[in-house]
């Protein structure tokens, strides 16, 4: 992915060096472009040392008349070199230039030479931003086909709270890898995808959960949303921010979990169960705080819905993929599940292992398909792992349709 990145002169101008890095660490190559406002905020050597690349600084400038000459063919041969064009910040002056299409110096020549895809992540005084004019000129952009992103709400540099504020710069840099993906092969697809652990509750401030980070399940809607899917992120409590383009359903213990699945299920064509549900819960938690005494405690515990279970007795033909979590006879357990809850695949992965599975960024899993395959994928980054479950997803539809 080709990204070039415009910088505006605000005082968010620093994170878009943060940016910078997070295109760079999706696999973006990306050519700066700074304006001559943002070179007060942040120098181009700091981009420059990020991205490997030469920065593009203002048309004119301070310019001998071969260097203005040089530079603004420039502009074209790197707007054809280009995929996705993103602004961050996209000042109230920047945005209204674009709107008109004003052409002054290399930045705004460039997005009138740009036909790709533009991403504009504005940021200002929220004064500023919900004045008319720059609504009108968001309304233009929007119109125009571009994404825009929403500022976020907060303290900002003048002083006031309020939106203005330039978004999470990973966030960002999600949205250009989601715009930029070059396969949309689950357009049309509703993809429903548990995520994370779940806590019961024994007290009003203790509960029981477990080691589950939600790191896969969020790959596996990255991924989807990538590939063009609508997503539903049903979500116990994780310490990841909710990934770009994706509905976020925030969920706390197993009977929440439930409840949010059966009601979106008749609207997804997939489901994937990565979540690690509690099996057992405490079902009439005490109102109060429980108090230590010496003498020996025990929990009453009651098991709670396989989600998974209830999902596979109305599932239809959508398909529904759980996963194993299992410390021994990995394929065995796999079959069994898939069979006692109606799967059309597992996942199953040893969670014993050290550096795959819980909390890691790494998985080493094997498919267990209905067909009868089972398919043992090389130990990949939990992002490449939720691209080929898609993958096997997609062909394994169509083997089923095939086969009724
Ligand atoms: N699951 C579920 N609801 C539960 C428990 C599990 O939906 N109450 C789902 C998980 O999301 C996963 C699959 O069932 O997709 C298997 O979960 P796992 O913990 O591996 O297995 P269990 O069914 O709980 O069986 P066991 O603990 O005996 O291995």
């Amino acid at each position: 992915m080709r990204v070039a990145l415009g910088v505006g002169g605000g005082i968010a101008a620093y994170k878009a060096a943060e940016l910078a890095r997070a295109l760079m660490e999706r696999g973006a190559s990306v050519q700066v472009i700074l304006t001559a406002a943002a070179e007060e905020f942040i120098r181009p050597l700091t981009f420059a040392a990020l991205t490997n690349r030469k920065v593009i600084t203002d048309l004119f400038g301070n310019r001998s008349a071969d260097e203005v000459l040089a530079s603004s063919v420039e502009h074209i041969r790197v707007a054809q070199e280009t995929d996705v064009l993103v602004v961050a910040p996209a000042t109230a002056d920047l945005l209204a230039k674009f709107a008109q299409g004003l052409a002054g110096d290399f930045l705004t020549t460039f997005y009138l030479a740009f036909k790709g895809r533009t991403v504009l992540a504005p940021a200002m005084n929220t004064n500023m931003w919900e004045h008319p004019a720059t609504q009108a000129n968001i309304d233009t952009l929007s119109k125009r086909g571009h994404t825009i992103l929403t500022p976020d709400s907060g303290p900002l540099a003048c002083g006031t709270v309020g939106p203005g504020r330039l978004p999470d710069p990973v966030l960002i840099a999600e949205a250009v890898a989601l715009i930029a993906h070059p396969r949309k092969d689950l357009d049309g697809e509703t993809v429903l995808i548990t995520a994370g652990p779940t806590q019961e509750a024994m007290d009003p401030v203790r509960f029981i959960s477990n080691r589950s980070s939600g790191k896969m399940g969020y790959a596996l809607a990255v991924a989807a949303a990538r590939r063009g899917a609508r997503v539903l992120l049903v979500s116990g409590p994780v310490n990841l921010s909710a990934p770009y383009g994706v509905e976020l359903i925030q969920v706390r213990s197993a009977l929440q979990m439930r409840d949010a699945v059966m009601s979106h299920l008749p609207e997804s064509t997939i489901i994937i169960k990565s979540a690690a549900v509690a099996d057992y819960y405490v079902s009439q938690p005490p109102q109060q705080k429980i108090k230590k005494t010496a003498a020996r405690m025990g929990l009453e515990l009651d098991p709670t819905p396989d989600i998974l279970a209830e999902a596979g007795r109305s599932k239809g033909d959508r398909l529904l993929i759980g996963f194993a979590a299992e410390t021994q006879n990995l394929v065995a357990e796999g079959r069994r599940k898939m069979e006692t809850k109606n799967c059309d695949m597992v996942v199953a992965n040893l969670v014993s292992q050290e550096g795959i599975g819980f909390e890691s960024d790494h998985n080493q899993v094997t498919l267990v398909m209905r067909t009868g395959e089972t398919i043992a994928l090389p130990k990949a980054s939990k992002a490449d792992v939720a691209d080929q479950i898609f993958d096997h997803a997609m062909t394994l539809r169509l083997a089923l349709h095939a086969e009724q």
